[in-house]
């Protein structure tokens, strides 16, 4: 059981701010990520959680308990992190039972704990090999053993896949998901890909200079971003934002487009005012062939299934429509792009959600 609670946490580096007050509730064996920009303050958050930084306010609870003040290994916490930093002197035995030598556990114990977490990681044959003699996901392995052998209550990863080719990467996000169901226990997860985000997470904490932009599931901030920062963080490739002027409130937002188009949309009003310029958010994968926005066909990316389409619109404006793979568009093509109204999103001056009404209910 470990629940981990963050209340206003601060931090500045001098007159630097970092973190300006992040608070947050995670519950017992969730699957949290932290995910946003480099530079956003996501390790130095995780660090604070750790122990190895202070913060300069705010408080940290682990299982209701003020660690605030605790030494990192007083917190019952274990971080992995991208460098490996293993001993490649040392066999991957002894790698792995690292933290184990220190508490000066009889040999049964260190071997009945080591094979465990071997078992788990799939490292059993190559206990004996060094470092060196493994690749980079291997490697990845014996770092995440020797977090598992001290049974902690909070796992901390921080960004521990970017050293690891695509393919490797893949693979790996998989094993970590499966990793947290064997070991159901709490765990942290610092990355700056929105991918491995989508694809670990129970919640996301989307940070952006040191704030939260927003915090839940991967498919609520897929329909339903809280502002634009989030909506084009998250979903690949990004959302497009296309300009439109507010003509009417009434029964949905009614906009029109630089080149004339009109649409009603069907999302929440009620801080909208006739007149103003709203950005109208639509994902590349809501976009097919059809009456409503014209583009100019730059480059097609025919990548199988489906026919990356970038191009223009005549105001100049990039967008992005993931085609059907067989599309017929043709490079230099001037092509109608349509959408469901549903499937739009709408964001106001100041970056904040005009909250979609016929969003697709979550079922997870
Ligand atoms: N020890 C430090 N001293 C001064 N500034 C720091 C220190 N550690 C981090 N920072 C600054 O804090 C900000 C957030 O850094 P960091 O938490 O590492 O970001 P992220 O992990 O999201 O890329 C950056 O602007 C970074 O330069
Ligand atoms: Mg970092």
């Amino acid at each position: 059981m470990a629940t981990l609670n963050l209340q206003n946490i601060t931090k500045s580096f001098g007159a630097a701010h970092v973190l300006h007050g992040i608070d947050l509730a995670i519950k017992d064996k969730e699957f949290i990520v932290f995910v946003g920009p480099s530079g956003c303050g996501k390790s130095t958050l995780l660090r604070i959680i750790a122990g190895l930084e202070a913060a300069t306010a705010g408080q940290i609870l682990i299982d209701g308990v003020d660690v605030s003040d605790a030494a990192p290994v007083d917190r019952g916490i274990s971080m992995v992190f991208q460098s490996y930093a293993l001993y490649p002197h040392l066999s991957i035995y002894e790698n792995i039972a690292f933290p184990l030598r220190v508490q000066s556990l009889p040999e049964t114990e260190v071997k009945a704990k080591v094979g465990k977490a071997a078992e788990i990681l799939k490292l059993t044959d190559k206990l004996a090999l060094k470092p060196g003699q493994l690749s980079g996901g291997q490697r990845q392995r014996v770092a995440i053993g020797r977090s598992i052998v001290r049974s902690p209550k909070i796992f901390l990863f921080d960004e521990p896949l970017s050293n690891l080719d695509a393919a490797l990467r893949g693979d790996m996000r998989v094993e970590l998901s499966q990793l947290h169901r064997e070991l159901s226990a709490t765990m942290v997860y610092v990355t700056h890909d929105q991918i491995e985000a989508m694809t670990m997470a129970h919640r996301i904490v989307v940070l952006n200079k040191g704030r939260i932009e927003q915090f839940g599931t991967p498919m609520e901030l897929y329909h339903h971003p809280a502002t634009k920062f989030v909506a084009t963080f998250i979903g690949q490739p990004n959302m497009n934002l296309v300009q439109a002027s507010v003509l009417g409130t009434t029964n949905g937002l009614t906009v029109e487009f630089s080149g004339g188009q009109r649409m009603t949309l069907p999302v929440d009003c009620t801080t909208a005012t006739v007149g103003s310029l709203v950005d109208v958010g639509i994902r590349p994968e809501n976009l097919m062939l059809g009456d409503g926005l014209s583009m100019t066909v730059r480059v097609v990316e025919r990548l199988g299934g489906v026919a990356m389409t970038y191009g223009d619109m005549p105001d100049g404006t990039r967008i992005c429509a993931a085609l059907p793979g067989d599309t017929p568009v043709a490079e230099g093509a001037v092509v109608g792009l349509g959408l469901n109204v549903a499937d739009a999103h709408v964001f106001d001056a100041s970056g904040a959600v005009m909250r979609r009404l016929n969003a697709p209910t979550l079922v997870v």
